[in-house]
């Protein structure tokens, strides 16, 4: 079973816990590249708006095509209880080509549902697996075990 880790990450966190994934599976990795500028407090600004204004943006080309993948594992940051607008443009753009999917989401609180109900939408697929994880459980490592119960729920046999 041939598995892709694809994450978008502003500020780290989601890239964390995708390097983790990735390494536990030993799988192909894939970071979603926006070309809108997202840093400083203006792309903070910018970011939350298109979250809530459910907006799509102009991605990087991606490395890896996820048609030739059985199970993709999508990584988004909480954008103002939505997904973030690079992974909202990752699923629409490559909605007919998956197969399986698992989310991942990494946010300030306990909000997970917001995003990975727009994931759910925009894909239009059941994820087999969904892991949310707190900012704060990622800076004092905490979060680990809770990887470690999400990559036993995912439909892999090469681990
Ligand atoms: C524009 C913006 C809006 C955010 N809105 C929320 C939110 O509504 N709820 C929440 O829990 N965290 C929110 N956060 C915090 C991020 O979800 C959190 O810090 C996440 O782990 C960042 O992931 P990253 O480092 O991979 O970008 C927001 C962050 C940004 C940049």
């Amino acid at each position: 079973m041939r598995s892709l880790i694809v994450y978008y990450s502003r500020s780290g966190q989601t890239a964390k816990i995708a390097r983790e994934l990735a390494d536990a599976l030993k799988c192909d990795l894939e970071e979603i590249i926006d070309t809108k500028k997202r840093s400083g407090i203006l792309g903070w600004l910018r970011s939350g708006s298109d979250a809530m204004k459910k907006s799509l943006t102009v991605l990087e080309r991606a490395v890896n095509d996820p048609a030739e993948y059985d199970l993709i594992v999508i990584g988004t940051p909480n954008w103002a209880g939505h997904v973030s607008s690079p992974v909202r443009t990752y699923i629409h753009q490559n909605q007919a080509k998956f197969k399986e999917l698992a989310f991942f989401c990494t946010a300030g609180s306990n909000d997970f549902a917001g995003p990975f109900n727009d994931m759910h939408e925009i894909s239009r697929k059941s994820p087999v697996a969904t892991l949310g994880v707190r900012g704060k459980k990622i800076n004092d490592g905490s979060y680990k075990s809770e990887v470690q119960e999400f990559i036993k729920t995912l439909p892999v046999n090469d681990i």
